[in-house]
């Protein structure tokens, strides 16, 4: 620590800004999040994943021309480089498909002649690369995994109707294609959430945006954030009947356990996302004749939210995972790929910032992040510290 620096101890960061950013703002209070100055409800019912692309990346909505120039130029990177494939037909079939997008993601590095090279073409470049080639990887290991043919990609189609095809191996009808665009849109990007900062703290020390990518699809898998949606889903399998909520929440609270899906390190009320995620997660329920799970989704968020508060003296609130696991569910989706579809999405926020983090010169930030750590090891004596010879340890 430099001995000009007055250390502040703030354990994980919360509350304090570590730069500036132009990207989004969380404003946890009002229910408010805004991408590039767009309130998030107006991108979930007025814009394609796409555009939310261009919109991180581009720092603008694009114009209908600059529209299907870059939908163009994700088409052309959806077809991955064929030894990826070879690579993942030789992993084990149980591997967890987070571990693998995280091995494979730099791979993608084969279609990038100008990785690393300085210039923001280039790095612009690299992050269509990624969000394309994240897409192809998950729906591809979904289908090695299964024994099945990987798909190629359908270039008429959008990037969110395109993954369904590449997963299933058929066109999905509409409902579903646009249900899945808009939760696309809903986890774009979230500001400094963990991942992120694990992206930006990657690029700080000037490593290429693959490799931040990869890190920041290592930081998503946990389970307190991308890996909540995957215990969401456990968790109402585990329930099963809405008349099993009260004895589940009442054991796991008595337990010090979390209710997954509640709770948020920003939002002191409903995450706005989970919000417009409900009602796509009751209405796909219902187009797939599975009206359980959000029904049980429902009845737990009601019955958490007042245990919590019993328990806690505090409110709590529904986050982004818990409504997107229902209606993943209800899609058809493995439950195992919930976290993959979050990073398949949050890949345009990360790049955003890592960009951000390497060529957005009058953005206040460090040059490297580095804090520092209140030292609660064994004391070393104020004159030095003394070595303990092996005979004597
Ligand atoms: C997301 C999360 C880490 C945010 O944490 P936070 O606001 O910083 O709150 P803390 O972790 O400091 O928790 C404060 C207290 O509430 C409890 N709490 C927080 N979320 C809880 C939940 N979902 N269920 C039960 N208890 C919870 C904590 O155990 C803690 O209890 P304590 O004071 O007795 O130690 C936390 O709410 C959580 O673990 N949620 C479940 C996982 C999840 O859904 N993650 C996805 C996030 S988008």
């Amino acid at each position: 620590m430099d001995e000009c620096i007055l250390p502040v101890m703030n354990t994980g960061l919360r509350g304090v800004d570590v730069a500036s950013s132009k990207i989004c703002d969380v404003r946890g209070k009002e229910r408010k999040l805004i991408y590039r100055g767009f309130l998030i409800e107006d991108l979930a019912q007025n814009v394609s994943f796409e555009e939310v692309c261009f919109l991180l990346l581009y720092e603008r909505l694009p114009k209908k021309q600059e529209l299907e120039n870059f939908q163009q130029s994700l088409k052309q990177k959806r077809q991955i480089p064929e030894n990826i494939f070879s690579f993942l037909k030789i992993l084990p079939s149980d591997m967890n498909p987070m571990d693998v997008l995280q091995m494979a993601t730099p791979l993608l590095i084969q279609n990038d002649q100008t990785i690393g090279e300085p210039g923001i073409e280039n790095i612009l470049f690299s992050a269509e690369n990624l969000i394309a080639g994240i897409a192809t990887i998950t729906a591809a290991w979904e289908r090695i995994r299964n024994k099945k043919q990987v798909i190629s990609p359908d270039n008429d189609l959008s990037h969110a109707e395109n993954f369904l095809y590449m997963l299933n191996g058929k066109k999905p009808d509409a409902e579903t294609a646009h249900f899945f665009d808009t939760s696309l849109v809903l986890h774009a990007e979230h500001s400094f959430n963990a991942s992120t900062f694990t992206a930006r703290q990657v690029a700080s020390t000037r490593a290429h945006i693959y490799s931040a990518i990869a890190a920041a699809i290592g930081s998503l898998s946990g389970a307190l954030h991308g890996g909540a949606n995957v215990k969401v889903m456990k968790m109402l399998k585990e329930i099963g009947s809405v008349d099993r909520i009260d004895a589940y929440i009442n054991d796991l609270l008595n337990s010090g356990g979390l209710i997954m899906g509640l709770g948020h390190a920003v939002y002191q009320t409903d995450d706005p996302r989970a919000i417009i995620l409900a009602p796509m997660s009751k209405k796909m329920g219902q187009i797939a004749n599975q009206p359980l799970w959000y029904d049980l989704s429902r009845e737990l968020e009601k019955k958490g939210k007042t245990a919590f508060k019993a328990k806690k003296h505090k409110e709590i609130f529904s986050n982004v995972d818990f409504y997107s696991a229902s209606l993943f569910y209800a899609m058809g989706i493995t439950t195992d790929l919930f976290s993959p579809l979050f990073a398949i999405s949050r890949v345009s926020g990360w790049a955003a910032h890592v960009i951000e983090e390497q060529y957005a010169m009058a953005a206040p930030k460090p040059s490297l992040y580095r804090p520092g750590a209140e030292y609660v090891g064994d004391y070393c004596g104020p004159d030095e510290c003394v070595f303990t010879e092996m005979d004597d340890r």
